[in-house]
């Protein structure tokens, strides 16, 4: 059977187990879902606290082409945590802003910014697990929820324990129309190509603080909106599993 068989049929299988798991998810009025363990456990919005990040530092030891040199994909990781500077040095490799007029650490067409980009932390030093949501300008997390829903997202992602082991899982999602509007049908095409462009920097970026990502693409997309709480509209384009590569 051929890989792409065995994906399908697996992917079907996740959703059928999703379905008769029953997970639940409630619209709120910002169209925002507040989330509920798969559990079915208790009150679980973050409320939407702020929680700043340390200033992005333009410094570091390691050259783009040593980065480069070093970017693997690592699947496998140790339980030590990251630290806030490290999530936000991330975060801001992503999709920061780096210019006073507004641009981003990534390119984008026609300054459109379809991106949006949300951390599943679990273990990052001084940060509550739970879903954060990245805001650029602010340089800033708002907190959407205290679940740690890094199983829910393996689940989503065919079971890929990556997803479930990472310290903080990365989810990169795109809001289509921000660049449709400008650019029509190929306007997909451009918000795709930023995608990429947006995790490559955050993958180099891992590899210049040591830490080991992956860019997972195999999930369901339906899944994982639930899980993270993703407005209508938000598609999620990545999942990106960080941690601290493990010894072995
Ligand atoms: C669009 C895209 C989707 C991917 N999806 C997955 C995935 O679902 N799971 C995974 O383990 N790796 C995934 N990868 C990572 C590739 O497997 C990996 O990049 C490839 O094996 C080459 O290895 P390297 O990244 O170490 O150079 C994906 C990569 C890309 C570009």
């Amino acid at each position: 059977m051929s890989r792409a068989a065995r994906l399908a049929i697996a992917m079907s299988v996740v959703l059928l187990l999703a379905a008769t798991a029953g997970l639940a998810c409630d619209e709120t009025v910002d169209g925002r879902t507040s989330l509920t363990a798969a559990t079915g456990g208790g009150a679980t919005t973050g409320g939407g606290a702020k929680i700043s990040l340390p200033a992005p530092q333009p410094d570091g030891p390691v050259s783009v082409e040593k980065a480069i040199q070093g970017r693997r994909s690592v699947r496998e990781y140790s339980e030590e945590p990251l630290t806030l500077v490290e999530l936000g040095r991330l975060l801001w490799a992503a999709q920061g802003v780096t210019s006073d007029r507004g641009g981003r650490a990534a390119p984008s067409a026609g300054g459109t910014y379809p991106l949006e980009v949300y951390a599943a932390a679990a273990m990052v030093t001084g940060l509550r697990p739970g879903v954060y949501h990245y805001l650029p300008q602010e340089h800033a997390l708002e907190m959407l929820s205290a679940v740690d829903i890094r199983g829910r997202l393996m689940e989503a992602s065919l079971g890929q324990a990556c997803v479930g082991d990472g310290a903080v899982d990365i989810i990169i999602a795109a809001v289509y129309e921000r660049t449709t509007e400008r650019y029509g049908e190929r306007g997909v095409r451009y918000v795709h190509l930023e995608a990429g462009h947006a995790a490559q920097n955050l993958c180099l970026q891992a590899v210049a603080l040591g830490l080991g990502a992956v860019t997972v693409g195999a999930f369901s997309d339906e899944q994982v909106q639930s899980a993270a709480g993703l407005p209508a509209g938000e598609q999620p384009l990545y999942v990106i599993p960080v941690g601290r590569p493990s010894a072995d």
